[in-house]
């Protein structure tokens, strides 16, 4: 079993209740579409786990202005995102964070699997929209069937918003039903959501798992409380604390 995981913005206590989950459901491999750091308060201790347990680490818009200075964040991030370089620049020797995510490549191609942050076109800044109406999702289609070419499925973060397009419709996970069959030879888009920061109106982190061809969307209460007011001793935005609890 796989598990694909993003977004995870320095929150520790949502990443480590996510790692707990997987060891016990028997995962062997982490694949992470990127944005390790950015927003949340414990940028090196979460660093530390993708260092060691990820598989695969991509580049994400949060590692490229980490390691290029450059974005078009709005405050608050551009904020979070300077206080995360000066808490990593103190690390040093073979696990130097900034040089290790400076390695980090935007994409990743493993077998029939594309890994992006984005999307297809723009692995690192591009957003996958969820469809909202039918016109968006026959488009959604028609990229699919045009442009997924060398891989069967995609996996993107970046949206913070778990959901699951075939060329046979869009799915969006619920308690009732998230795990999902992706027949052999169709085409997908899988969006994972968010580990360290949900925008669905739902707070709980947000992660996916692939056993043979089985799509599970999974979602786990943890003790964001606790990730609030770190974000708030830091020194860090009171709207980033907030919004955990909010899921948006
Ligand atoms: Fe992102």
């Amino acid at each position: 079993m796989i598990a694909i995981v993003s977004d995870l913005h320095s929150n520790l206590e949502a990443v480590e209740a996510v790692m707990d989950h997987c060891l016990k459901l028997g995962v062997k491999e982490f694949l992470c579409l990127g944005d390790v750091i950015g927003y949340g308060p414990d940028p090196l201790a979460v660093t530390r786990i993708a260092q060691k347990t990820f598989n695969v680490s991509l580049m994400g818009n949060h590692e490229e202005a980490l390691v290029t200075g450059k974005h078009r964040f709005n405050p608050l991030a551009a904020r979070a995102i300077d206080w995360t370089r000066s808490v990593l620049a103190g690390t040093t020797g073979p696990d130097a964070a900034i040089p290790w995510f400076k390695e980090r490549t935007p994409f990743v191609l493993k077998g029939n699997l594309l890994l992006v942050h984005g999307s297809i076109y723009d692995p690192v800044h591009d957003y996958v929209d969820e469809p909202e109406n039918p016109v968006e999702a026959q488009q959604m289609i028609e990229t699919l069937s045009r442009d997924f070419s060398g891989f069967d499925i995609c996996f993107a973060g970046h949206n913070h918003t778990p959901f699951l397009a075939t060329t046979l419709g869009i799915m969006v996970p619920h308690d009732g039903h998230r795990t999902f069959r992706v027949p052999k030879g169709h085409k997908a888009y899988v969006c994972v959501g968010s580990v360290g920061q949900p925008r669905d109106r739902d707070n709980r982190a947000s992660f996916a798992t692939l056993d043979g061809d089985h799509l599970t969307f999974h979602r786990l209460k943890y003790d964001f409380q606790r990730t609030q007011d770190k974000i708030i001793s830091a020194g860090l935005s009171r709207f980033l604390a907030e919004r955990l609890e909010q899921g948006m």
